[in-house]
């Protein structure tokens, strides 16, 4: 029988004790962490990402700044804001939501977010840092993968991971998390020849495809955890994730949902990653 990890149970439990946390750190130093927010452009999904991103700072009592920029903003204009807020003492951590509108140059904009203030984890630093085992800000969402397979006490060590997907924002990392567990990890994408195989070699399966439904019950071996990064609307325009969660979940010892799996833990992790910046620059 399959046990579901319930990331909304996960989520409210993490952002009860951030906000423990928080209180404990505003009274002590008379000051609110500070996260700013830039969000450029009207993409509805980054809207209503930031607008949730916003409701967990108030929720946790961390102090967001947000800053909406027209999507004609010049590359020269949202540097100078990312300047200004890299020096800014009040302001603890920098968001850029991505993506940003194409005929800005992210890489170099994200370039400007000091190492310590990249709560996204995003930063060439920080990504080198994971890369080498050292203690780094992670990205959101797969430290929030993390977190939940510790929170079921699922074993790691010696396992056949397997990524299916190599974003830099979830793939690549998720590999490097996996791996500084000592899992034994395969990265596959959209080239790999034998992906059918590769997932049912594998005790855990992270799906960061983005396309509903990809991963069926054909490709899982029996007793696998299955971790759904993915968010797609299915045919009927139902929210769904990569994973045919339907007739997966059958196969397997652990399964996450979607709505109310990876999803709740991306937006907790991006409160945590900011109080840990905050705590980590105390030392
Ligand atoms: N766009 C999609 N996911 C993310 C994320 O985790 N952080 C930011 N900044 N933008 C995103």
């Amino acid at each position: 029988m399959y046990k579901i990890i319930d990331g909304k149970e996960l989520a409210a439990k993490m952002r009860a004790d951030i906000k423990k946390d928080v209180e404990k750190y505003t009274k002590e130093n008379g000051r609110q962490i500070g996260l700013a927010v830039v969000l450029a452009g009207d993409n509805p999904a980054s809207q209503v990402y930031v607008r949730n991103k916003i409701k967990a700072c108030e929720e946790v009592g961390i102090k967001s700044y947000a800053y909406y920029l027209d999507g004609g903003v010049t590359q020269a204009e949202l540097e100078k804001l990312l300047h200004t807020l890299a020096e800014d003492k009040n302001i603890d951590g920098i968001l850029v939501q991505l993506p940003l509108p194409k005929h800005l140059d992210s890489e170099k904009a994200l370039r400007i977010i000091p190492t310590e203030k990249d709560v996204d984890g995003f930063s060439a630093d920080n990504t080198g840092k994971l890369c080498q085992g050292k203690e780094s800000i992670v990205a959101c969402t797969p430290n929030g993968v993390m977190k939940m397979l510790e929170s079921c006490n699922i074993d790691i060590c010696g396992k056949r991971a397997v990524v299916v997907g190599r974003s830099n924002i979830v793939g690549k990392p998720m590999a490097m998390l996996l791996l500084n567990a000592d899992a034994t990890v395969t990265v596959c994408h959209s080239k790999t020849e034998n992906l059918k195989e590769e997932c049912l070699n594998a005790d855990i399966i992270v799906a960061a495809i983005g396309k509903a439904k990809f991963i069926t019950a054909d490709m899982v071996k029996e007793g696998a955890v299955v971790i759904d990064v993915g968010m797609n609307r299915d045919e009927n325009g139902k929210l769904c994730g990569d994973v045919d969660f339907e007739s997966v979940k059958e196969k397997c010892s652990y399964i996450t949902p979607v709505p109310g799996g990876v999803g709740p833990m991306t937006i907790t992790m991006l409160m945590y990653n900011t109080c840990l910046s905050v705590m980590r620059s105390e030392r």
